[in-house]
């Protein structure tokens, strides 16, 4: 496996501009290629600032979306259209201005589904999810890239240091409760799920990030870090700004 690559930009802007034009690049590649484009979402505010830089983009170059399927890697267990659910915000920076089949945009249930009252249900309904789109050839679908936030505290997704969710590798995605940064009810794919991938894209900006790079990059426990356990199965790339790369 190679060593993560490391992309180092000047600010938030300019990684969310970066990493989104790649992105693109990618998403026109499947399409020439004839093939579906598996794509994992982060919440987070340089996440989704990278989705608004890609709306602008698909915008511009009027790329299809009609072979891009939509995932996310964690979600605040919140009810429906509530401003804080990563849903939410990607919608609002993204999906709602392109033109992808509903069908193909795939969330994590909301706290107030019909049978969904309780987050492990949630998250057993979305492992299910996940398989359905597998077609019996894995646990979930061929990942395409998998973007991922980091807290200072160096989570992704919403695996925390310090708690189960981060060991756990029998489901896909997993019920989190007590998470420090709030809400504390969460719903998260596993480490394991997130490193079947192709790529798997950390994006970090600012200062309070850098400890957490610097900890991801070294070798660290995922008990003290889980971003230090996340791998690409072709490629990992850590997307920095000066501030977040200031520790390396
Ligand atoms: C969430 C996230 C989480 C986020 C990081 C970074 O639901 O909160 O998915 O993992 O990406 O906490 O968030 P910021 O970029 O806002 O610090």
């Amino acid at each position: 496996m190679s060593e993560p690559e490391i992309v180092r930009t000047n600010d938030a802007a300019q990684l969310a501009q970066s990493a989104a034009s790649r992105l693109a690049k990618l998403i026109v590649s499947a399409e020439t290629a004839e093939r579906d484009f598996h794509l994992v979402l982060t919440g987070g505010g340089v996440g989704i600032q990278t989705l608004a830089a890609l709306r602008d983009e698909a915008k511009a170059s009027g790329m299809k979306w009609s072979h891009v399927h939509l995932w996310w890697g964690d979600e605040r267990f919140l009810p429906e259209g509530d401003a804080e659910r990563n849903e939410t915000q990607a919608r609002e920076a993204l999906i709602d201005d392109i033109d992808i089949p509903a069908d193909n945009v795939h969330p994590m249930p909301a706290s107030d589904g019909t049978d969904l009252a309780e987050v492990e249900r949630a998250a057993t309904n979305y492992s299910a999810a996940l398989s359905v789109a597998a077609r019996g050839e894995g646990p979930v679908p061929e990942f395409d890239v998998c973007l991922l936030g980091l807290g200072p505290d160096a989570h992704v997704a919403s695996l925390f240091p310090g708690l189960p969710g981060v060991r756990e590798d029998g489901a896909a995605a997993v019920a989190v409760h007590d998470s420090p940064k709030p809400p504390p009810t969460r719903v998260s794919l596993t480490l394991s799920s997130i490193n079947t991938a192709r790529q798997v894209w950390v994006l970090a900006a600012g200062e309070s990030k850098a400890e957490a790079v610097r900890l991801g990059l070294s070798g660290a426990s995922v008990d003290e870090a889980p971003v230090a356990g996340v791998k690409g199965g072709e490629k990992t790339v850590f997307w920095l700004d000066e501030a977040s790369a200031s520790k390396l």
